[in-house]
Parts: C-alpha cells; structure tokens; sequence
C-alpha cells in the first residue's frame, strides 16, 4: 500500500521501513508524505501500541532529505518543503500519544538525523553515523535539527556539529546521549522490540502523559509543571490508575485498558 515504506505489525508493535536502499533512503516528497499517514495510521489503529523507525538495507537509516528535489526550489518553496515535513511528520512524531522509537541501522544524516532526534528516543547499531551535514551545501538543517540538536547534546556541542558538518559515530552518539542504547547490527529491531514490549504493558494514558508533560520542557509557550499537574490529576481519576493501585495492594500484576 505504500510505495517508499514496508510497514509490519506484530505483538501491538509497528515498524515502519524507510524503503529506498539504492538512495541511502533519503527523504523524497513520497517518503514524507507516506510517513505523514503512516505515523497517522499507528496513531489511530487501537491494535497498535507503539512504533519503531528504520531504514532499509545494511548502510543507512536516512541519509537525509532528497538532494535531487532541491535544484529548482526558491525561497517560497524551501520554506514550503521545511513547513510541510516538519507538520506532516517531524512534530507529529514528537507530538505522537504513542511512543514512536528510532533504530538507526547506519547513515543517519541531515533529515535522518532530524529523523531520529524527533522520535521519542533512539537506538543504534554499531555502525550507525550521525551528522548534520547541511553547511556543505550551503543550508541548515530545516526538519527541525538545529533545535532539537541543542536539546539532546548541549549548544556546544550541536554548535560544532552544525557548523563543521562532522559526522561522529555510535560510541560517541551514545556518549553525547544522542541515542540510549548501542547494540550489533543484527540484534538492533529486537532490542527496540523489548524496549517497546515492556513499555507496552504500562497503562497507555500514563505513557501519552509522559511524553506530554516531557515535550512540554521545549516549548515556552507551555507551563511542564502545570502540565504535570493537570495530567497527574486526570490520570489519578482514571480507571487503569485505579486498577494500578487494586493490583498493587492485591499482589497481582495489573491490567490496562487505557481507560
Ligand atoms: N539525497 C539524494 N540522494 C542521495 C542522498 C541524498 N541525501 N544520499 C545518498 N544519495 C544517493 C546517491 O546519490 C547515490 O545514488 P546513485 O547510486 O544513483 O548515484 C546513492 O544514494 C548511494 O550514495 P553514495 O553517495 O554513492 O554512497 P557512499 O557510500 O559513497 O556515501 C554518504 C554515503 C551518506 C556519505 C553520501 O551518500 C552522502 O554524503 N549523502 C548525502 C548526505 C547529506 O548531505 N545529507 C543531507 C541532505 S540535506
């Protein structure tokens, strides 16, 4: 159904492939859009719990935003191309109720890198490469990069990645807390799986109020701690917090029903 992505459900888990491996995945106007309804479809599927975001082939997660579609663009139309992307999928991601993860397998540079920064967290394989390699032709990251670069690594650091176009690899990602996990190449989709399965046996309001309460720290034009407030209060009236505390005091292991 879709014709740049391979998207599978199993155990409440969806994992979407970016599929173009002959172009290092890179983003093209087709792969955003499709993200755009794939992330949309997850959302709204009640079978589906969670996400997971990887790129095809054994070379490259993303190797950004297609450079062949940016010759002809002006400046209405560049701004168009960053708008689109970063609504259709960046901060619907980001934004998403359901924990969507990114398991980088390789390149993940300029959009790829803003790719996996969006998502909720990241693991990498061993062979993974992160850069935002935009200043060597003549731009800026426009997915959202120069932001949320700052927020996971720290200015000094996302300054010099922005500015020498650098790539650094998995050990220093994971040093800089650019991804949470390292792991060999064959056993990455299972260690996003198993992080993905326990979260998924938490009750699915309590989870949505975390990455609620937890974006709120990025956005000025939002109160955390009143957002904490507000959600904490809701959930504490919720049946499944109800049904936590029952199974608690009853020594039996709690069902949710994200309710
Ligand atoms: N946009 C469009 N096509 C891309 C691409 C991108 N961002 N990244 C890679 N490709 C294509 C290449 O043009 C090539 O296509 P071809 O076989 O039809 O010539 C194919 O993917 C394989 O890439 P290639 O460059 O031959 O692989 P490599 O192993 O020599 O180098 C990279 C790998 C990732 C270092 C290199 O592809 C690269 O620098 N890509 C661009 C990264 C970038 O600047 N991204 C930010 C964009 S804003």
């Amino acid at each position: 159904m879709y014709s740049s992505l391979i998207v599978e459900t199993n155990d409440r888990i969806s994992t979407i492939t970016i599929n173009r491996p002959d172009k290092l995945n890179a983003l093209n106007k087709t792969v955003i859009e499709e993200l755009g309804s794939a992330i949309d479809e997850m959302i709204n599927n009640p079978e589906v719990s969670s996400a997971i975001i990887t790129g095809s082939g054994p070379k490259a997660f993303v190797a950004g935003a297609d450079i062949s579609e940016f010759s002809t663009l002006d400046a209405a139309g560049g701004k168009a191309l960053a708008q689109k992307g970063q609504d259709l999928v960046f901060s619907r991601i980001e934004n998403s109720p359901k924990p969507i993860i990114a398991a980088v397998n390789g390149f993940a540079l300029g959009g790829g890198c803003e790719l996996a920064m969006a998502c909720h967290f990241r693991v990498a394989s061993e062979s993974a490469k992160f850069g935002q390699p935009e200043v060597n032709l003549g731009l800026i990251p426009g997915y959202g990069g120069t932001q949320r670069l700052v927020q996971l690594i720290g200015k000094g650091r996302a300054m010099e990645l922005l500015m020498t176009g650098n790539m650094i690899d998995a050990a220093t990602a994971h040093q800089f807390g650019l991804v949470n996990h390292v792991v060999k190449a064959e056993e990455l989709i299972d260690k996003a799986k198993s992080i993905l399965s326990l979260i998924n046996t938490k009750a699915p309001l309590a989870i949505a109020g975390c990455i609620k309460a937890a974006n709120a720290v990025f956005n000025e034009a939002e109160n955390g701690y009143a957002i904490e407030i507000e959600t904490f209060g809701n959930l504490i009236a919720s049946a499944d917090a109800k049904e936590g505390a029952s199974a608690f005091l009853e020594k039996r292991k709690a069902s949710f029903k994200g309710q």
